[in-house]
Formats: C-alpha cells, sequence, structure tokens
C-alpha cells in the first residue's frame, strides 16, 4: 500500500517502517546512554504517541517508569482563546528526571504548554524525545534533546499521527498528495 486515502485526502508513503524503527532504536540507545541511573519517568502524550511510545519503551534497558497524559483544549475566555490543559499526571515529578514523549513537535507551542504545565511540579529534569520534527515550522525557542526523524513541512499520517482522527493505526508514515 503505497498511497491511501483518508477522507478527502490522498496520501504516499513516505518514511517506511524500517527506517522509523532503526531511527526509533538510535534514540532509545541515546537515553539507556544519557539517562542510566536516573530511574527517568517517560510521560508519553496521547493520542499520537502510542505507537512511538510502545515501540520506544521496548528498546529502553534502564529502570524507568512510564505514563500517560493527554492534552485537553477547551474555550478560554475570549481574550485568552483556546486554552491547553494537561490532564491525568498522576504521578509525583518532585526531583524526577521526566522525558516527554510526542509524536510531532510543530509550531512547538504544545510543547511549551506541556514544559510550563510540568515545570511547576517540581521534577529535577524535563527532557523531550520526538519522533518528527519539522525544523521549518518551530515558532518557540525549545532544547528537544531526542529527535528521532526531522521532516519537511507536509502534513502527514501514521504511525500514531491522524487526519481528522484516521490514519493512525498504519505502521509507516505518509505525506499528503497535493
Ligand atoms: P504544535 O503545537 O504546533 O507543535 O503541534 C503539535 C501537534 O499538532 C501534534 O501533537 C500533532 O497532534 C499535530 N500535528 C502537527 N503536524 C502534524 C502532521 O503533519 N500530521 C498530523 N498531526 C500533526
Ligand atoms: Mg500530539
Amino acid at each position: 500500500m503505497d498511497t491511501i486515502q483518508i477522507k478527502d485526502k490522498l496520501f504516499t508513503i513516505s518514511i517506511g517502517r524500517e527506517e522509523i524503527q532503526k531511527e526509533v532504536k538510535r534514540v532509545a540507545e541515546e537515553i539507556n546512554r544519557d539517562l542510566e541511573g536516573r530511574n527517568p519517568l517517560f510521560l508519553s502524550v496521547l493520542n499520537g504517541s502510542f505507537m512511538f511510545t510502545a515501540d520506544l519503551m521496548k528498546y529502553i534497558t534502564i529502570p524507568c517508569e512510564v505514563s500517560f497524559v493527554k492534552l485537553a483544549s477547551y474555550q478560554g475566555v475570549a481574550s485568552t482563546g483556546t486554552i491547553k490543559e494537561v490532564i491525568g499526571i498522576n504521578e509525583d515529578l518532585t526531583n524526577r528526571t521526566v522525558v516527554i514523549v510526542e509524536d510531532i513537535v510543530d509550531t512547538g507551542l504544545t510543547m511549551q504548554r506541556l514544559l510550563e504545565t510540568l515545570g511547576t511540579r517540581n521534577p529535577k529534569e524535563i527532557k523531550i524525545a520526538t519522533l518528527l520534527l519539522k525544523p521549518d515550522k518551530l515558532k518557540v525557542e525549545l532544547d528537544i534533546e531526542y529527535i528521532a526523524m526531522k521532516i519537511p513541512n507536509d502534513f502527514i499520517v501514521g504511525y500514531g499521527l491522524d487526519y481528522d482522527g484516521f490514519g493512525r493505526n498504519y505502521p509507516d508514515i505518509y505525506t499528503v498528495i497535493p
């Protein structure tokens, strides 16, 4: 299946499963090396990062915990527009090494919001691990330590990422055909 259709759009395969796995494994090995002895808490951001998290964790060999958070959008007061609230943090982050596991950093605004929220809970340090980064779209300054793959600005689906809720199930990554 080199081309798929989701609703009104056609997508073509752009990153195959072997390449994804190779880069996910590389990131896991970097984390194993860097965070040895720190018992990191991986915080996976649902929904998009479920597949990346599952594969990444299989290659992590140091003692660690994994948990899941979600960003819920709600309509703020008129002046602030849509606000994203982080829900599902049940762990005590005090003095912990936290690794945020994200599917994609686009403008970086979502990640900035996460860092703000988690930062108030007194972690020792917060690291970012993202499957994908669109470097040309980044609007805020972020120190992203672990990046599996950098991609152009085009819209993609698969391997956890969706178009209007669909397409998360594919093991490969597909790019929209304009
Ligand atoms: P940001 O706040 O602009 O960095 O957006 C991050 C979120 O936008 C991600 O967590 C994704 O849910 C979504 N997103 C950004 N680019 C894509 C894409 O190409 N395909 C699917 N979702 C995307
Ligand atoms: Mg996401």
